[in-house]
């Protein structure tokens, strides 16, 4: 390996996103592949602070001032802790990234699409990931599958989630060799699987 290798994962709240990083990070060390988790917002010490804020603040927050909140969450995250660790020529296995972004803040909430595209441009100095790998689930199934107290963006109806779908499909129609997208609704060793046979591609 040259350089680190950088794999971002993405999809609707309860399309079981965790449950297969896991899985991934437990083939990568099992495999003595060096890997980090990391995610947003919150990966970095300035983004636990900022993730408080865009998960429960209790007050109207206006769409720009989300948007900008993420990005400065990802500004923080892609200098302090992404770019350090690719350099040290790590698997970074990253929870949310740029795309999520485009999704929730353009697609979901009818933000400007291009001008969102550019602002993470800025933010990350234009680094995007090797691979990103989109669990794509029905917005109904998804939103019947969380659990507990919902978190600000969780709370919203399931207009929002069918366009925040359609949105993940159209990016990864838009960016085919980066973005890969897997049925969510299976089992959960065949995703495992699905997703390993997109990572060994980078990692071998
Ligand atoms: P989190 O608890 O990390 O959810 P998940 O386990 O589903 O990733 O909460 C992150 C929330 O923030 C999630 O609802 C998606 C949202 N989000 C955005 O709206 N824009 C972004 O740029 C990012 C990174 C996350």
């Amino acid at each position: 390996m040259k350089k680190g290798i950088f794999i971002t994962f993405e999809g609707a709240d309860g399309c079981g996103k965790t449950t297969q990083i896991e899985l991934i990070k437990k083939y990568l060390d099992e495999n003595n592949i060096e890997n980090v988790l990391t995610r947003e917002p919150g990966g970095s010490d300035l983004g636990l602070e900022l993730r408080k804020i865009l998960l429960h603040y209790d007050k109207p927050v206006s769409n720009i001032a989300e948007l900008f909140l993420y990005l400065a969450d990802r500004a923080q995250h892609t200098e302090y802790t992404i770019k350090p660790l690719l350099d040290e020529k790590k698997v970074v296995l990253c929870d949310r990234y740029i795309d999520s972004t485009v999704a929730y803040q353009g697609y979901a909430r009818k933000g400007d699409i291009n001008k969102i595209i550019k602002l993470n441009d800025l933010v990350t100095n234009s680094l995007k990931p090797d691979l990103t790998i989109v669990f794509d689930i029905d917005s109904n199934v998804a939103q019947s599958r969380l659990k507990g107290e919902k978190d600000r963006l969780e709370k919203e109806g399931l207009e929002f989630h069918k366009a925040l779908r359609q949105g993940y499909l159209e990016l990864a129609k838009n960016n085919p060799e980066r973005i890969k997208v897997i049925n969510a609704d299976d089992a959960i060793e065949n995703i495992h699987k699905k997703c390993i046979e997109l990572i060994k591609g980078f990692i071998n």
